[in-house]
């Protein structure tokens, strides 16, 4: 059978056994000592046990890159390249940009245009020296909603009062460290996030809040460049193939760790080679620690298969990159075109703190024609009982 989520992976943005605090309104959070040492404590997670969402059902969208404009005037009005007052440079030459000089807290909404369709060019794009954390969450909501509605997780940490931010808080215990490497030589951890979604998490914005010294890098791979590199042949046996996405595993690991459920878990098909509606470009769609198994495959064949895939995006370091966070470093990516990893190598028990946004964008299609259509893969759902 093909892989699922292990069970004893550390997820600094669940519920863990130290996160024993109360709010004054009864929610969970950290510790006491852990929240005296943060430094954004508006920012830190909280769960409300008596917190319930619906389910999210189909709903169609429009990416702001699709307005943009193809030179990025708007937000490169010199182009990309060094000039006096920004630079924009590549991280490796099919993955990742870097940008110095321009406050994302500023921009237009015509310039956001652009920055939609350059995310998606890049799949990653690094801005430097924000002054984004300073406007509380509230301001991070504001910016991250111009782009579409923002994704509220089922089981994460959120500040009180803002469930669009993906609180990660690895808190100063010794007991957190210990847990990481209790069953696992390694914290790598390929996903892209909530991959379950029916309509897929698209832009995603990610900040650090209190980083400490060296640790805690994020890892990045191109599933565009991943699918080009296959053969002619093999991109043709792809074709058509459908991969069924589930957070199951991921509610269970929660509620055994004490934490709560806001929504109750869910499972989508999506095809295993998608199309981005800005750049068009196909894409693999598919990670290990969501993706269940290849619905047209029987369980030795996809077991074949899926190792292959896995193999081949997570461990070709010539279509990945690695992201050091430093102090008001904000990333943005694509969370179709890319998966990424975390890497939880810390040596001392020291805060981490971070925060994510996610756009919600289409549900996923194998083929433009399809995109924003509600009864995409009906006769699959039909056929899986699902
Ligand atoms: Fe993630």
């Amino acid at each position: 059978m093909a892989p699922v989520a292990d069970t004893d992976k550390y997820d600094a943005s669940q519920f863990q056994k130290s996160h024993v605090g109360r709010t004054k309104s009864g929610s969970y959070t950290v510790s006491k000592h852990n929240r005296e040492l943060a430094l954004y404590p508006e920012y830190l997670p909280t769960w409300n046990p008596h917190q319930k969402f619906p389910a999210y059902t189909f709903a169609e969208y429009h990416d702001k890159g699709l307005l943009a404009d193809p030179e990025l005037k708007n937000l490169f009005p010199g182009g990309l390249g060094t000039h006096d007052d920004y630079s924009v440079k590549r991280i490796t030459p099919r993955l990742g940009s870097e940008v110095h000089g321009i406050q994302l807290s500023q921009l237009s909404d015509a310039a956001k245009n652009d920055l939609a369709r350059f995310v998606a060019e890049r799949g990653v794009v690094v801005f430097k020296n924000q002054d984004f954390n300073d406007g509380g969450p509230q301001s991070a909501v504001d910016f991250a909603r111009y782009f579409g509605s923002l994704y509220k997780h089922a089981t994460s940490g959120s500040p009180e009062g803002y469930p669009e931010l993906h609180v990660c808080f690895r808190g100063a215990s010794e007991e957190e460290i210990a847990g990481v490497f209790a069953n696992r030589t390694n914290s790598i951890s390929w996903h892209s996030d909530c991959s379950y979604a029916l309509n897929a998490l698209q832009l995603t914005l990610f900040s650090c809040l209190q980083i400490p010294e060296a640790g805690g890098d994020t890892l990045f791979a191109s599933t565009v460049e991943a699918y080009n590199r296959l053969s002619p042949a093999m991109k043709e046996r792809l074709e058509g193939l459908h991969v069924l996405h589930s957070s199951i595993e991921q509610a269970r690991n929660n509620r055994d760790a004490g934490g709560i459920t806001r929504r109750e878990p869910e499972a989508n098909i999506h095809p295993l080679v998608r199309v981005n509606p800005v750049t068009k470009q196909k894409h693999l769609y598919l990670n290990k620690e969501f993706g269940r198994r290849i619905v047209e495959l029987k369980e030795d064949e996809l077991d074949y298969l899926l190792s292959f895939l896995y193999d081949h995006v997570e461990k070709a370091q010539d279509l990945q990159l690695r992201i050091r966070w430093e102090e008001n470093t904000v990333v943005l990516w694509n969370n179709s075109t890319t998966i990424h990893s975390p890497c939880v190598d810390f040596d001392e028990p020291v805060i981490r703190h971070a925060y994510r946004i996610s756009v919600m964008g289409e549900r996923p299609v194998g083929d433009l024609q399809y995109l924003n259509d509600p009864d995409y893969l009906k006769e699959k759902y039909e056929q899986l009982g699902i």
